[in-house]
């Protein structure tokens, strides 16, 4: 079964396919349009989606090998994400199988981010618990036998990439913040400044990031109000690695905590931020040393792509939940309801 998976929730075009065997095909057209900005414009987002998601669209069945007529079932993120953007990926995905006379299957893309996981290690069957940390979102979820998310815990304010974004933004490091301050960080040397991880009461498993922000930017204050004229590049270094150790501590933290909870031994943890080599050590380590099993997608298969849309349709598909998600499919901004664990 070959499925061309489509994403435009948030700053990417991109364009995949994929059949049983795996990747056939896997296009990222990352906007640059916002460079200017220090952030995603949603307007022009959507404006730049109408743009590509043609020719990106037709040069991943190109690049597969096929032809339009082979494409068994056409899926696209529909939620969640920034609304105007989704509808281009969504519109022209209907669009697209109304006029193959396929069937079209709406994706939610931060479960697709999980399934980018799956796609990189056949090994990782549920149940089990999903960390899913990207510039949108930052939530825990467990995923039990059937592949049914459980909302464990999310973020009550930024999500951990945008905290990342911020914090670089402050900095002068342009956007995307997260490599830039993943790579000042790995050259700092100590001390660094220890910047207070929140703690949401007993038990919880939700994470804010916005106070660990607001510490960053009160630090960076300490030196004037012009401290990026006054900041020598170590002490940039120190500050990203210091914000950047309370970051990982957040995530790392109540993410084994879930493990805890749910008595589950394998995690996975997806989304953008997974890509930061210092969280995937962190965590290489903890599961060593508290016994579980830890996947991570492949570094292109942890910021936004297609290739885990189709891949999570094609496993909507073979379960027989596909026509579910048909008959109930509109782009939404927001959630859909998760019941708590
Ligand atoms: O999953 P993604 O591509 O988009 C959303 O669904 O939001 O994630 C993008 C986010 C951005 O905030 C970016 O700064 C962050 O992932 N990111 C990173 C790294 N690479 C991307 N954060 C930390 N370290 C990285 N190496
Ligand atoms: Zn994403």
């Amino acid at each position: 079964m070959k499925i061309l998976g489509l994403e435009t929730s948030c700053d990417d075009t991109a364009a995949a396919v994929v059949d049983e065997s795996g990747i056939l095909s896997n296009l990222v057209y990352s906007q640059l349009v916002h460079r200017d900005f220090g952030g995603v414009v949603p307007e022009l987002a959507s404006r730049d989606h109408l743009q590509k998601i043609v020719p990106v669209a037709k040069e991943a069945v190109v690049r597969a090998g096929i032809s339009w007529n082979d494409i068994d079932a056409v899926a696209a993120s529909t939620c969640p994400g920034l609304a105007g953007a989704l509808l281009v990926g969504h519109s022209f995905g209907q669009g697209l199988a109304y006029s193959l006379g396929r069937p079209f299957i709406g994706i939610n893309h931060v479960e697709a981010h999980v399934c980018g996981a799956i796609l990189s290690h056949p090994w990782l069957l549920p149940p089990f618990v999903a960390l899913v940390a990207s510039g949108g979102h930052s939530s825990l979820f467990y995923i039990d036998e059937d592949l049914r998310f459980w909302l464990l815990g999310q973020t009550i304010d930024d999500a951990a990439g945008e905290a990342f974004d911020k914090v670089a933004k402050m900095l002068g490091l342009g956007y995307p913040g997260g490599p830039a301050v993943e790579k000042l960080a790995s050259e700092a040397t100590e001390p660094w400044p220890a910047f207070p991880v929140a703690r949401l009461g007993p038990g919880s498993l939700d994470f804010s990031f916005s106070g660990l922000k607001t510490a960053v930017l009160n630090y960076c204050l300490g030196y004037g109000e012009d401290f990026l004229h006054r900041l020598k590049s170590d002490d940039i270094a120190r500050i990203c690695r210091g914000f950047q150790e309370a970051a990982i501590m957040a995530l790392t933290r109540n993410a084994v905590r879930a493990l805890d909870l749910t008595s589950c031994c394998r995690l996975a943890v997806a989304g953008g931020v997974a890509a930061n080599n210092a969280l995937r050590k962190r965590f290489d380590s903890l599961a060593r040393q508290h016994g579980f099993e830890v996947a991570f997608p492949s570094k292109d298969l942890c910021t936004d792509n297609a290739a885990m849309v189709a891949w999570y349709a094609r496993i909507l598909a073979e379960t027989g939940r596909a026509a579910k998600c048909q008959a109930t499919v509109s782009s939404r901004c927001q959630w859909p309801r998760y019941q708590k664990l």
